[in-house]
C-alpha cells in the first residue's frame, strides 16, 4: 500500500511539475513576443493554405490547362512566402525557446521540403507533378470489343470491366492499356521529378528525399519497425496469396494460372492487384453462405450518391460529431460531372476557414463506394475537430494517421450489425461459415493492401536514395511487387510505360 501511494504522490509531482515551471517560463518577455510573432505568421500561413487548395480543388474538379497553370502559380507564390518564413525562424532562437509549443511551431515551419528550391525549380518541379495527374485523370483506353471506341476511362468503365470480366485476354488488354497510356507520357515528368526533388534535397541537407518524408514520422527507428511489421504479416499474406492463387487454377486453368509462382496481376480485378475483394465471387470459403448483395438492396430501397452521404452525416452525429456544414453539400464534386473533365480519385479537402470542407469523387451506389464515403468522412469530421488549431498543426501528427481515422471508422460501418441498423441486409448476426466469409473479405482488401503499400513506398525511397539506375525504374518496381507480393504483370517484361 504504501509503495504504491508514493507512486501515486511522485505521478502528481511529476505531472504538476513541468506544467508548473512551464506555467511560470511562459510569461517570460521572449515567449509572449514568440507567441504573438507565431500567430500572425500563423493566420497568413492559413491564408496561403486557403488560396492553394482554392486553386487546387478547382483544378481538380475541372482539369483544363488553364486551371492547372493557375493552381502551380499559386504554389509557386506561397512557396517564396514560406521560404521566407522559414529562413525568419531560422535566424531566430525560436527553435531553441523555452517553450515547447513554439519549439514545436518554429520546427515544423522550418521543415522546407521543395519550397527550398528557386523560384524556377519549383516552378519546374509543381508542373511536373500536375503533367502527372492530368494525364493520369485524363486517359482513356480502347474498348477490347470495339477498338475504334477509344473513350474508356479507368473510373466508371475500366473498372467495371476489371471487376466483372472473367475473360483472361480482355482483363490483359485493359490492363496493357493503361499502362501504356498513362505511364508511358509520364516518364519525363517523373525523372524530373526525382531531380528537382533530389536537388531540394540537397539544399535542406538532407541525405534523399527519402529522409525528409521519414522523418515526419519522428521515430529514428521508423523503417526499421516498417520492415519488421511487413516481416510479421508476410507468413499470412502468403497463405492468403496460396488460397487465391489455387482458387484461380481452378478456375482459370494451369496455362492462365499456374501451381507456382506469381499471380498474373490483371487477375485480380483491381488495376494495382491492391484488393482484390471484386473477385469475392470466385474465392469465397464458403459458397453455400453467399454475401447478400448490399448493391440490390440499395436499389431496391432507391438509394441515391445525397443518400450515401446522408447516412454517413448521420453516421457520425451519432457518435456525437459534427454535423457536415451547409457549404459541404452545396460546394463538394459527388458525382462525375459530364461538362468537364475531373480528377475522380476520391479526396476530402479542408480550405482552413469558416468550416469550409469538401469531398470530390465519382460516386456510385454500390458498397465499395458506401465504405469509401465513410472513408472520406472521417477525414472532414478529423478537419472539422481541428479546426480551432493554428494552421501549422491542422493536419496529422504523422502521414499515416489521417488515413487511420476514416478507415478505422469505416470498417465498422461495414460491419453486419451496422448494415442491419440501416436495414439494408435483415441478419445482422452471422454463424460461423459467414463470419469466416466476412473476414476473408476483409483481409482481401484489407492485408492484400499491406504489400502494395509497403512495395510503393520500398520502392520510393529506392528512387530517392538513387538505389535503383534510371534504367531499372519499371523493372525495379515489379520485382519489389513480385518480391513483397506475388504478383506480376500480365506481360513481361513491360517495358515501355513506367
Ligand atoms: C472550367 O474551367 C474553365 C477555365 O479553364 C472555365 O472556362 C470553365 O467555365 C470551367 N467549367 C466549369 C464547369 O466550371
Ligand atoms: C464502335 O465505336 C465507334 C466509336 O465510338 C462507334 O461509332 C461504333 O458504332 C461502335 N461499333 C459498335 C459495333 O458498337
Ligand atoms: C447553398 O446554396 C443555396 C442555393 O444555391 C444558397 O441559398 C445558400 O446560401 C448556399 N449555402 C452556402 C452555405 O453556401
Ligand atoms: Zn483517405
Amino acid at each position: 500500500m504504501g509503495a504504491c501511494n508514493i507512486t501515486v504522490l511522485l505521478l502528481v509531482i511529476m505531472l504538476w511539475l513541468p506544467h508548473g515551471l512551464s506555467m511560470g517560463n511562459s510569461c517570460s518577455a521572449s515567449v509572449l513576443e514568440a507567441r504573438r510573432f507565431f500567430e500572425l505568421e500563423n493566420e497568413q500561413l492559413r491564408r496561403r493554405f486557403h488560396e492553394e487548395f482554392l486553386s487546387g480543388y478547382n483544378y481538380n474538379t475541372n482539369v483544363t490547362e488553364a486551371n492547372r497553370q493557375a493552381m502551380i502559380e499559386v504554389y509557386a507564390r506561397n512557396a517564396e512566402l514560406n521560404k521566407r518564413l522559414a529562413q525568419q525562424i531560422k535566424a531566430s532562437d525560436y527553435i531553441q525557446s523555452e517553450d515547447a509549443d513554439i519549439r514545436r511551431q518554429a520546427e515544423h515551419l522550418s521543415k522546407l521540403g521543395a519550397s527550398a528550391l528557386n523560384a524556377d525549380d519549383y516552378l519546374a518541379l509543381q508542373n511536373a507533378i500536375s503533367s502527372m495527374q492530368t494525364n493520369y485523370a485524363t486517359v482513356t483506353v480502347c474498348s477490347y470489343t470495339n477498338r475504334s471506341d477509344c473513350s474508356l476511362a479507368l473510373e466508371p468503365h475500366i473498372q467495371e470491366r476489371l471487376s466483372h470480366s472473367r475473360d483472361p485476354a480482355e482483363l490483359a488488354w485493359y490492363w496493357r492499356e493503361w499502362h501504356d497510356k498513362s505511364g508511358t507520357p509520364m516518364r519525363q515528368n517523373f525523372a524530373e521529378y526525382v531531380r528537382l526533388t533530389r536537388k531540394a534535397s540537397q539544399l535542406n541537407g538532407h541525405r534523399s528525399y527519402a529522409d525528409y518524408w521519414v522523418q515526419f514520422y519522428e521515430d529514428p527507428d521508423f523503417e526499421r519497425q516498417l520492415d519488421a511489421t511487413f516481416k510479421q504479416l508476410l507468413p499470412f499474406y502468403r497463405q492468403l496469396h496460396g488460397y487465391v492463387r489455387f482458387r484461380l487454377r481452378q478456375h482459370y486453368g494451369p496455362d492462365v494460372m499456374p501451381a507456382e509462382g506469381n499471380i498474373p496481376i490483371s487477375l485480380l480485378g483491381n488495376m494495382w492487384g491492391q484488393s482484390w475483394n471484386e473477385l469475392l465471387d470466385l474465392f469465397t470459403p464458403y459458397p453455400e453462405k453467399p454475401f447478400v448483395d448490399v448493391k440490390d438492396e440499395m436499389e431496391k430501397q432507391g438509394y441515391t450518391v445525397q443518400k450515401l452521404f446522408e447516412l454517413g452525416d448521420q453516421f457520425f452525429q451519432s457518435l456525437g460529431m459534427r454535423a457536415l456544414p451547409p457549404s459541404f453539400w452545396n460546394l463538394s464534386v459527388l458525382t462525375r460531372p459530364d461538362d468537364r473533365q475531373v480528377v475522380c480519385h476520391a479526396s476530402a479537402w479542408d480550405f482552413y476557414q469558416d468550416s469550409d470542407v469538401r469531398i470530390k469523387m465519382c460516386t456510385e451506389v454500390d458498397s465499395h463506394y458506401f465504405y469509401v464515403v465513410h472513408h472520406e468522412l472521417g477525414h472532414i469530421q478529423y478537419y472539422l475537430q481541428y479546426e480551432q488549431q493554428p494552421a501549422v498543426y491542422r493536419g496529422a501528427p504523422n502521414p499515416g494517421f489521417h488515413e487511420a481515422v476514416g478507415d478505422v471508422i469505416a470498417l465498422s460501418v461495414m460491419s453486419a450489425k451496422h448494415l442491419k441498423a440501416i436495414g439494408l441486409i435483415e441478419n445482422g448476426r452471422l454463424d460461423e461459415k459467414s463470419r469466416i466469409n466476412q473476414l476473408f473479405k476483409q483481409a482481401l482488401s484489407k492485408i492484400v493492401f499491406l504489400p502494395f503499400g509497403y512495395a510503393v513506398d520500398k520502392y520510393r525511397y529506392a528512387v530517392f536514395r538513387n538505389e535503383l539506375d534510371e534504367s531499372q525504374w519499371n523493372c525495379g518496381f515489379w520485382q519489389m511487387r513480385s518480391e513483397f507480393g506475388g504478383v506480376e504483370p500480365p506481360v513481361f517484361p513491360h517495358r515501355k510505360g513506367l
